[in-house]
């Protein structure tokens, strides 16, 4: 076992709320494991924040006309309160645009810098010569070349999840001025990732450094083993660390050339784990290095899916390049959940917020991590469904747990007044674990004890639905010991029984009200507080009630009274599931209209090479008029036209015959360029030619003087 332990959340983008996939995927298995690993008193810190930089938050503040920074300043807090709501227990919850974050990336940047990391590239980038500048890979758009799909992101396709970059788009277009981006040369600062495949792929899939024996690869899931190697397979290639941004942080003003240049956001964002650290202890007076650079220190990422190949392969490889901080022993990184049968998405609203959640279903805050952890996706996708989730809760929480614990409650009031009875050490009743065996005392505490510690490993396996399948099962063991010895019925014929039952009884809810805790932290401390026990402190609780009840010593002992029967959980009405599902089906529905009214996304054709003013004025543009009109024999597209110029009247062919009938465009007014050279088509000499405007589509029309214009004059 480590010294201590050093637990990340991912830090999420300050452009959004947080839905039930983000809380399922990283933060509540993070805080599930912290808060078990603090009650069996060890040393944890637990650190998160929010992430700041990149092109998320400026792509948010263009759509909503506002400043990077007013984006981030309300999502800040947003985020940080929704955590707090939800029970979410970090130690810090930092931020990246702090000053102690900015310094903390920029040194470590300069760092990698002198030890001579980075390779220094002048590379084409995609670049937007309508809006004049370079585009972030959020920026660009086109066809994903794994599926098809035409609107995937220059780093990543959200229709199939694969991690792209720009350029293996095919059809990029700039969803800044939704022009075709060209590309144009810009210098970046490439870590040099191929000189660390080899040392990753052994350190990934053998646990092993230099020979040492750092984690064990038995423990990480399979699935973020095989996206690791899937990557490493790919041929692992130098990636640039900095971009050519107005957001974010800059690149140290020491290095030349280093001018408006940012650090890319996927550098810094992880340090972030590190200045949160120095952030927590700065302000609780403790040394953040050995938390970081101690090798007694375990440190692990929560993760979700989409951020497994950073936290494994490129952040360890930056960790590595500095020299002076320790790896990951692992990064647990969950699947995706789904939501009613479809991904979540934020931009579509296809979301359950956790703000409005905990709004809206004030107190219940624990029912929602209970149905979280039941469907977490640990190794495969897995989903939400509201129906679910009230059977999670009208089922197990309220008729097994909940309603062990009033039982317990209300019969220790009814036959002792709220006063523990002795148990009687020798006193032959029904275990609750096994039917018609003959319990006894301590073997019975022995059994409570046993679930605890499987809970405890199921936990540090990070199998956290196992572990709260323990701890129900702890609940249900003491349901069945009342049902086996039927106090409400032994209490006339064997009292000295029921004491002992009822006794028992009481010790399963008092390991209850710790065994919850990493999982509903909330109904801990009521569980606290109906039993009189003091309120758990996160500080060892757990490894105490094992010491105690390996001594085979009673947590709630004899003559200890109890306080008043509280609820722990509620039903859910169908009335309250059914608003939540037709909430679910306005958003459907508005999806839907607006999909309608989208006009399809307009491509435009990428700008022609610049011209002068004299190549310009070469050209002799004249206004003119149609006279007639009449179809070219074999041809499909062209029409012969006889043009009034005013000075004199042409014969032009055009390509225009799949557009328009002869006899609707006689009269027309029209623009010429009257001084193309001649050239023959299908036996005709056309001298001239007509200028028509096309859409996105391939539509024409044709660009015209206002009505009554006079035929010859010149545009220009
Ligand atoms: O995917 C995300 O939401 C990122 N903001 C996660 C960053 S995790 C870490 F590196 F900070
Ligand atoms: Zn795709």
């Amino acid at each position: 076992m480590k010294k201590r332990y050093l637990v990340t959340a991912a830090l999420p983008y300050a452009n959004g709320p947080l839905h039930i996939g983000h809380l399922a995927g990283a933060y509540l298995p993070a805080d599930i494991y912290v808060r078990y690993l603090r009650l069996m008193g060890r040393d944890v810190v637990f650190v998160c924040g929010s992430d700041e930089h990149g092109a998320a938050i400026t792509v948010k503040a263009r759509k909503e006309g506002t400043t990077p920074q007013a984006i981030v300043d309300k999502y800040h807090v947003l985020l940080r309160d929704t955590f707090q709501k939800i029970g979410i227990s970090f130690d810090v919850y930092h931020r990246t645009s702090a000053p102690l974050h900015h310094e903390t990336s920029q040194e470590f940047f300069m760092k990698l810098y002198e030890k001579g990391e980075f390779s220094e590239e002048t590379t084409e980038q995609y670049y937007d010569e309508v809006a004049g500048q370079f585009l972030a890979d959020r920026y660009i758009i086109g066809t994903c070349p794994v599926c098809a799909n035409p609107d995937a992101y220059g780093d990543q396709c959200e229709k199939c999840g694969s991690t792209l970059s720009p350029t293996e788009l095919k059809d990029p277009r700039s969803t800044l001025s939704g022009s075709t981006p060209v590309k144009r040369p810009t210098k970046h600062w490439f870590l040099r990732l191929d000189q660390h495949e080899n040392w990753l792929r052994e350190w990934v899939n053998n646990g092993t450094l230099n020979g040492e024996q750092l984690h064990d690869p038995a423990q990480w899931k399979n699935h973020v083993l095989g996206q690791c190697n899937s990557w490493l397979d790919q041929g692992f290639q130098p990636r640039a660390m900095t971009r050519d941004l107005d957001w974010g942080i800059d690149v140290p003003k020491q290095i030349p050339d280093s001018a408006g240049k940012k650090l890319y956001v996927w550098f810094d964002a992880p340090i972030g784990y590190i200045s949160a650290t120095k952030q927590w202890a700065i302000d609780n007076n403790k040394d953040w290095k050995p938390y970081w650079q101690d090798p007694e220190t375990a440190l692990i990422h929560f993760v979700g899916k989409d951020n497994i190949v950073f936290h494994c392969l490129i952040f360890p490889a930056i960790l590595k390049a500095n020299g002076d901080y320790i790896l990951p022993v692992n990064v647990p990184a969950n699947q995706f959940l789904n939501l009613e049968g479809r991904k979540l998405s934020t931009s579509k609203n296809w979301a359950v917020w956790v703000h409005e959640y905990c709004e809206e279903f004030k107190g219940q805050e624990d029912a929602l991590r209970y149905n979280m952890i039941r469907k977490m996706p640990e190794q495969i996708d897995s989903e939400f469904t509201w129906k679910g989730f009230q059977e999670t809760n009208n089922n197990e929480l309220v008729n097994n747990l909940a309603n062990f614990v009033n039982r317990v409650l209300v019969l220790t009031h009814k036959y002792y007044e709220g006063v523990t009875p002795e148990a009687d050490q020798n006193q032959a009743f029904k275990s609750g674990w096994e039917a018609d065996t003959n319990g006894d005392f301590s073997n019975e505490i022995a059994r409570i004890r046993a679930k605890l510690l499987e809970m405890g490993d199921f936990i540090e396996a990070f199998q956290l639905r196992e572990g709260l399948r323990s701890v129900m099962e702890l609940s249900s063991a003491g349901n069945a010991l009342l049902q086996f010895n039927e106090p409400w019925k032994a209490v006339k014929t064997d009292p000295e029984q029921v004491k002992t039952v009822m006794h028992l009884a009481l010790q399963y809810v008092a390991a209850l009200s710790v065994a919850v805790r990493p999982f509903l932290p909330d109904a801990a401390d009521k569980l606290r507080t109906m039993l009189q026990l003091p309120a758990l402190r996160e500080q060892g609780d757990l490894s105490d009630l094992l010491d105690q009840l390996g001594r085979s010593e009673s947590p709630v002992p004899a003559g200890h009274r109890i306080g008043a029967a509280e609820h722990l959980f509620s039903r859910i009405p169908d009335e309250v599931i059914e608003a939540q599902i037709q909430k679910l089906q306005a958003t459907d529905l508005a999806n839907q209209q607006a999909t309608a009214n989208t006009p399809a996304t307009i491509t435009y054709a990428p700008l022609k090479e610049t011209i002068t003013f004299d190549d310009f004025a070469k050209m002799d543009i004249r206004t003119g008029k149609i006279l007639t009109a009449e179809k070219v024999e074999k041809s499909k597209k062209l029409l012969k036209l006889s043009v009034d110029l005013g000075f004199e009247t042409r014969t032009i062919l055009s390509g225009i015959a799949e557009h328009f009938e002869p006899e609707a465009v006689v009269g027309q007014q029209v623009v010429v360029l009257a001084n193309l050279a001649p050239r023959v088509m299908m036996g005709t000499e056309s001298q001239g030619m007509i200028l028509m405007a096309e859409d996105a589509d391939g539509k024409l029309s044709f660009v015209r003087p206002t009505d009554g214009w006079p035929s010859g004059m010149g545009v220009r």
